[in-house]
Order: C-alpha cells, then sequence, then structure tokens
C-alpha cells in the first residue's frame, strides 16, 4: 500500500523534474542577439552583388554617432558619417573629388538594443563558426558567434553581405576625425537660406527609402 503511494509520489517527482527541465529547455531553445557594445570599432569585408568593399565601422553610441569609412576594391574612399540628429554626410576627400552629400534622415544612429524582438531562425556555420541566427523585420539576417556572442555576418534584404573581420569592444574614433570637410558646409556665410533648403533636401542623395537609416547606409551610400 505504502510502496504504491510512493511510486505515485516518485512519478510526481519525475514528472516535476522533467517539467522544470523542460522549461529550461525551452528558455534555452530561443536566444536573443547580443546588445551592441556602446562603442566599438569594426573592420568588415562587404560583398555587395559581385563588389568588394573593405568598412571600417566606428559605432560611438555615447556620443551619438556612428562612422562608415569604405574602401571600394580598387577605388574610391568614401565616408558615411552619421549623427543621431539625423545628419548624415557622405564625402570623398583629396585625393579623390571632393565631394559632399548631406542627408537628413528622420531617425537616428542605430540603438544598441536594434536587434531586439528579431526572430530566431536557428543555430547555422557561416565563415567557419557555428551561429545562432536572426531576421529582423525582413531588413537583415544577422549572423552572432554561439561561443563569444560576437557579430560575425549579416545580410542586408538588398543581398548585401558583411563579413564581421574584427570586433574591438570599447576602440573609440578621436573625434578630430569626426569633422567632416568644409565643403559639406558651403555657402554658410554667404546663403544662409539657401544651404538650409540644400541640406534637407530628399535629392541631396541616393533615395532608398528605407525605414532603418542605420547600418543599411553603407549598402547604399556611394
Ligand atoms: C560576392 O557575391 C556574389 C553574389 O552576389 C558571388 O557570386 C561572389 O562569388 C562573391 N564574391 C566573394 C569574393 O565572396
Ligand atoms: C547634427 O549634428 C552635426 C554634428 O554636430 C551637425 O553638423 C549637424 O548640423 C546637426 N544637424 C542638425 C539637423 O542639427
Ligand atoms: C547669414 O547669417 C548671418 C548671421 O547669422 C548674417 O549676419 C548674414 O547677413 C546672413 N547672410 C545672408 C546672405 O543672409
Amino acid at each position: 500500500m505504502a510502496s504504491g503511494t510512493e511510486g505515485i509520489n516518485l512519478l510526481l517527482l519525475l514528472l516535476l523534474v522533467f517539467l522544470q527541465h523542460g522549461l529550461v529547455m525551452a528558455e534555452d531553445s530561443v536566444p536573443v542577439p547580443a546588445d551592441w557594445p556602446q562603442q566599438f570599432h569594426s573592420v568588415l569585408f562587404i560583398n555587395r552583388s559581385g563588389s568588394l568593399q573593405k568598412t571600417d565601422l566606428w559605432y560611438d553610441w555615447p556620443n551619438g554617432r556612428n562612422f562608415n569609412i569604405i574602401q571600394h576594391q580598387l577605388g574610391l574612399l568614401t565616408y558615411d558619417l552619421e549623427w543621431d540628429n539625423g545628419t548624415s554626410f557622405y564625402y570623398t576627400l583629396h585625393p579623390f573629388d571632393e565631394t559632399c552629400k548631406v542627408i537628413h534622415f528622420e531617425v537616428g544612429i542605430l540603438r544598441p538594443n536594434w536587434l531586439d524582438g528579431a526572430n530566431y531562425l536557428g543555430q547555422e556555420y557561416v565563415d567557419t563558426f557555428l551561429c545562432n541566427v536572426w531576421d529582423k523585420v525582413d531588413f537583415i539576417t544577422y549572423y552572432e558567434d554561439v561561443l563569444t556572442r560576437r557579430p560575425v555576418m549579416w545580410i542586408f534584404y538588398s543581398g548585401m553581405i558583411a563579413h564581421v573581420m574584427t570586433f574591438e569592444v570599447g576602440a573609440v574614433l578621436p573625434d578630430q576625425n569626426w569633422q567632416a570637410p568644409v565643403y559639406c558646409f558651403p555657402q554658410t556665410q554667404t546663403h544662409n537660406k539657401t544651404t538650409t533648403l540644400l541640406l534637407h533636401s530628399p535629392h541631396a542623395g541616393s533615395s532608398h527609402g528605407m525605414p532603418m537609416r542605420q547600418i543599411s547606409h553603407s549598402a547604399f551610400a556611394k
């Protein structure tokens, strides 16, 4: 009689252990992407439909700024300087033509938690790393190293693929490097009003109409 009750108790205990284990498993099975560090420097190798770029990405959230310095293979070195107030400067420097486009976006730079709410797709080996994979609003697929939780790769919906070559957490580009050249601020002394109009013209640059300005920038900046 007693053994019958014990048997049931044992069953209940086993069930409880199973349930708890199951819950833990369930929690473990839906990983979330790590927040981006407040500041980092990353070298990215980017393939955009066969056209290759090496990009230095300087993400600097506390200072509200983000920089993509893009070396096109055997070609232009371009600068894509983004401020959290929505202003972006795209420019080239000597010895290339001294060009500058100023675009105003409605959104600021990426938040460190911009991947919140991403949809988990499972694990996959990319670039020889075992990664957790998410996608975000049909905009980006994001691959994060399972062991270190560093990003390994991301793919924009456009097909542009970025491979993360370095990821230096805490690296900060000195302030003097965040100064757009003087020709990004034309006619400020003589044509104040015109300049304001120019700066906010939607035709000043590429009209990609992205819902997220952010890192997609470099995909479209020439
Ligand atoms: C770049 O991507 C294209 C497909 O868009 C592919 O055919 C090509 O092999 C890639 N190049 C490199 C160096 O990965
Ligand atoms: C945003 O900040 C940058 C850097 O301080 C500045 O050059 C730009 O004019 C600002 N844009 C607006 C719309 O205030
Ligand atoms: C530009 O603004 C300055 C002061 O902000 C003013 O002194 C100057 O007359 C203005 N120039 C023009 C062309 O409006």
